[in-house]
Order: C-alpha cells, then sequence, then structure tokens
C-alpha cells in the first residue's frame, strides 16, 4: 500500500489533480436543487459516450464513398460488438438531441439565462446548433440512401440562398453534388472539426457553470438585479449552500448512470438502425425517411409555400439563432419564476406543439422518394443517343425518384409520360431550374447541356 500512496502522491503532487478537483466537489451550490436540473449532465453524459463510441467507430469506418457502407455493414454484421457499438452511438446521438432539448427549455422556463449567467446561454445556445450539425453529418457518414439523400435535400435548400446559395453548398459539400468529397468533408465534420469546437466549448460551459454558479431555484417575486445579484449569491451560498458533491451531484450521477443504462439497453435490444440500400438505387427496396431529429426540420421544409420557401430558408434560420443569442440581453433581470412569466411558459408550449407536429406530419407523410426504381434507360430502350443521354440523367439526376415514366419511377410528382404534350421546352426548363412545392431546384446542380439533354428527351415525350 505505502508503494502506490508514494506513487499517488507524487502524481497529485506534481500534477495538482487533487487541488483542483477538491475545490470543484466541494465548492458550494444552492440548497434544494431540483432533479429538474439533472439534464445539463445527462446532456454531458451522452457527449462523452458519444466520444468514446465514435472513437470505437472510426477504428473500422473507412470514409470512402467505394467503402464507407461496406466498412458500416462489416462493423455491424461481424466486428465484436459492432452492432452494440453502432446502436450505442446512434441511441446516444438520440438522448443527446432530447436532453439538449430538455435541458435548454428548463432553462429558459426558470430563466436561468438572467444575469450574470448570460454566457452560460449563448455557449449553449452554439453547442445546440453544434450537436444538431453532428446529427446531421453523422446521418449521411452511413452512405446509404436515408443519409445521402437527406443530404441532397439540404444541399438544395442551401443552393437557393440568393447569391451565396450556391458557393455556401459548394463548401458544404465539396462540390455541386454529393459525391465522394462530400463523404470525405462531412468525415471531416463529424470527426474533427465538430468536436473540436464542442470540446472547446462544452469546457467553457462547464467553467461557466463554475464560475457563475448552478442558478438557485426561482421564487415568484425574488427579482434578479444585475447590481446586488451576486453579492446577494455569494450570501445565499454562505449562509444554506452546500457542497456540490454529494449533496447535489448524487441525482447528476445517477440519472446520468441510468441514461447510460437505458442507452446501452436499448443498443443491445434493438441494435443499430438498420442499413438502407447504400446510395446505389438500383439494388433495394424499403421507404427510407432521415433520423427521427431530422423530420421536423424537413418537414418544415416540405410544407413550405413554395414562393416564400427561398426567404424563409434564409431569413428563418438567422432570425432563429439572432432571436436565441440575444435573449439574455433582451431581459437579463427581473422575475424568473416561471408562475410570474406565462408567456414565457406559453411560448415553449407553442414551440414544442409546433416541433412535435412537424415530427408527426414527417413521419406520416409518403414525402419520401422511391429509391428502388430501376434506372429507366435499361427498361427502355432506344436507338437516340440524345434521348439516351437525357433518360440517363432522368435517373442518375434522381428524377426518376419522384417522377415515373411509361410505369418507372417514383410517384411523389407528377407521371411525365406524356409531358411533352402539354410543356414546351422553355416550360421545362423553368420547372427543372427552379423547382416548385414539392421538387428541388436543379438550377445549380445541372451544367447547361446536361439540362438540354433533359428537357430534349422530357419534350419528346408525347
Ligand atoms: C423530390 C421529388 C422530385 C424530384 C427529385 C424531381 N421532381 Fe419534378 N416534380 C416533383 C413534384 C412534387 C412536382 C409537382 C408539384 C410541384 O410542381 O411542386 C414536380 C413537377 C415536375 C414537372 C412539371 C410536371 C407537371 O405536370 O406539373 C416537371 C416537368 C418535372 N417535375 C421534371 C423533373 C425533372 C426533369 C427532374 C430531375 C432533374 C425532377 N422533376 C426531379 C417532385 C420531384
Amino acid at each position: 500500500m505505502g508503494f502506490f500512496k508514494k506513487i499517488w502522491n507524487w502524481i497529485d503532487d506534481r500534477s495538482g489533480i487533487s487541488e483542483t478537483i477538491m475545490p470543484l466537489a466541494k465548492h458550494l451550490v444552492p440548497p434544494a436543487s431540483k432533479w429538474s436540473y439533472v439534464f445539463g449532465s445527462a446532456t454531458l453524459f451522452c457527449f462523452i459516450l458519444q466520444v468514446a463510441t465514435g472513437i470505437g467507430l472510426s477504428l473500422l469506418y473507412q470514409p470512402s464513398s467505394q467503402n464507407a457502407y461496406h466498412s458500416l455493414e462489416y462493423i455491424t454484421n461481424q466486428a465484436f460488438l459492432g452492432n452494440v457499438l453502432r446502436g450505442i452511438h446512434y441511441f446516444g446521438a438520440s438522448g443527446m438531441i432530447l436532453f439538449v432539448g430538455i435541458h435548454m427549455i428548463r432553462v429558459y422556463i426558470t430563466a436561468s439565462y438572467k444575469f450574470p449567467r448570460e454566457m452560460n446561454w449563448i455557449s449553449g445556445v452554439i453547442l445546440l446548433f453544434l450537436t444538431i450539425a453532428m446529427g446531421f453529418t453523422g446521418q449521411l457518414l452511413r452512405w446509404d440512401a436515408n443519409g445521402v439523400w437527406s443530404s441532397v435535400v439540404a444541399a438544395e435548400q442551401l443552393s437557393r440562398v440568393p447569391i451565396i446559395g450556391t458557393y455556401i453548398a459548394d463548401v458544404l459539400l465539396g462540390g455541386q453534388a454529393i459525391g465522394e468529397h462530400t463523404l470525405n468533408r462531412f468525415f471531416s465534420y463529424h470527426v474533427f472539426i465538430i468536436p473540436a469546437m464542442m470540446f472547446i466549448l462544452v469546457g467553457f460551459h462547464l467553467f461557466l457553470v463554475f464560475r457563475n454558479g448552478i442558478s438557485e431555484p426561482p421564487k415568484p417575486g425574488r427579482l434578479v438585479d444585475p447590481k446586488t445579484y451576486r453579492k446577494w449569491y455569494q450570501h445565499l451560498l454562505a449562509k444554506k449552500g452546500v457542497p456540490f458533491w454529494p449533496n447535489a451531484a448524487w441525482r447528476d450521477a445517477l440519472f446520468g448512470a441510468v441514461v447510460v443504462i437505458c442507452i446501452v439497453g436499448l443498443a443491445i435490444f434493438f441494435g443499430a438502425p438498420k442499413l438502407t440500400q447504400p446510395p446505389d438505387p438500383s439494388i433495394i427496396t424499403t421507404t427510407p425517411s432521415p433520423d427521427w431529429y431530422m423530420i421536423p426540420i424537413f418537414a418544415l421544409f416540405a410544407l413550405m409555400p413554395p414562393k416564400i420557401e427561398s426567404y424563409i430558408i434564409v431569413i428563418g434560420p438567422l432570425v432563429t439563432i439572432f432571436a436565441l443569442l440575444a435573449l439574455p440581453f433582451l431581459s437579463n433581470s427581473g422575475e424568473r419564476s416561471p408562475l410570474r412569466r406565462p408567456w414565457a411558459v406559453f411560448g415553449t408550449f407553442l414551440v414544442l406543439i409546433f416541433v412535435f407536429s412537424l415530427l408527426y406530419i414527417g413521419l406520416k407523410a409518403p414525402w419520401s422518394p422511391k429509391f428502388d426504381t430501376k434506372p429507366i434507360y435499361k427498361q427502355i430502350k432506344t436507338n437516340n443517343p440524345d434521348m439516351e443521354k437525357g433518360m440517363v440523367l432522368f435517373y442518375k439526376k434522381g428524377c426518376q425518384y419522384c417522377h415515373q415514366i411509361k410505369g418507372h419511377g417514383g410517384m411523389k410528382g407528377p407521371d411525365l409520360t406524356l409531358i411533352g404534350r402539354t410543356w414546351d421546352k422553355n416550360q421545362l426548363k423553368v420547372q427543372i431550374i427552379n423547382g416548385n412545392k414539392n421538387m428541388p431546384a436543379y438550377g445549380s446542380i445541372l451544367t447547361k447541356d446536361e439540362l438540354n439533354q433533359l428537357v430534349n428527351y422530357l419534350a419528346a415525350l408525347r
């Protein structure tokens, strides 16, 4: 024992571990912490789980369009505990998004973003968007039809942003269309860039929790006054404070443990989400849809009136981000209790109803395109090389996922078998370049030649 104690003493003396940890563990926090305060740490537990399983997955995953799908099949079906590992990473992501949401709602409802915790809120908002970005980029790494389709939709939305849209889509996807570069880029985003930002921000967020203290549970009529708050808070701690560990933190530890057990349990029971077909759409039979936490966003875009869509795509996210960041500056003092802030509670309910309705609509609507359609140029033979080129494009550019020609293709859009009878070439061009209600705009995705070949082919369908 003496030997190990010596080693520990040496490590502790040279590194200062207990000097750093003990004050953190023993620092005083307001009494009467509640169960509603555990969601932030639950998010952190999920994050740690994601980092650990993510590293595990990265050892076997190959980020190239040739090998990605097969390396995932290998992980899922052959690698030791691979399916469970993928499962934990999937359910961990779901848990993280869920708890980030609940944590944010709790902070908003109890107005914990008010003085002096404005910066906690701001770093939290950025973390929220980084978390969503992780969900989105991770989905593409699966490199099956779901992930690829989701990114196609997003890219088309982005490229509609006036003036800079094409440029943004270019940078994000690494080219005009989803391909090898996209996968490489998304791998970089998902594994290096966003996690690096998250590590820094999570550290900062936690530092701020210690620096500014855990917010005391609100009481109606007890107002926050930036001039006196810090003094008052110190006074509260001195009089009634309890040590963080174990008085407050045992709830975090217990809840975190339950969360981790549930995630691992779900992963063992249900395993990872089944890989849908590889992005080559000629092999398959399922109806793809994005992961549940992406569905509200996609449903929103699917439902938006086409006339205002291009504006909303730009303005919507900007306004949302701006409003969230501005919140603590708009009201950083005064009442914190939800009982005295009925509009805040009501607004939160409205947002929740909105998001859940979108989720419901998205889950029910058959707005997914059909990926199992067989390439039309293999079904219908033609001796005209120009027609042949049009047909190939009709399939390769994804038109066929949504449109039927002579019985081949999806049903999301109108049947185009006889489109040349009613639509002339100019009308066709306009439709393809600009898209419409439920059809993506192809303006930035097709070259001039490709557009002409497609239009010539469609115009000849009579
Ligand atoms: C995501 C599904 C989807 C994809 C992919 C898609 N479309 Fe469409 N398309 C639609 C829908 C839905 C409509 C009709 C409603 C509307 O205009 O929004 C439509 C309408 C059209 C029309 C007008 C037909 C009419 O009778 O109204 C043409 C022509 C057309 N699409 C051609 C194409 C071509 C060419 C491509 C490939 C470059 C393509 N579409 C890709 C969904 C899609």
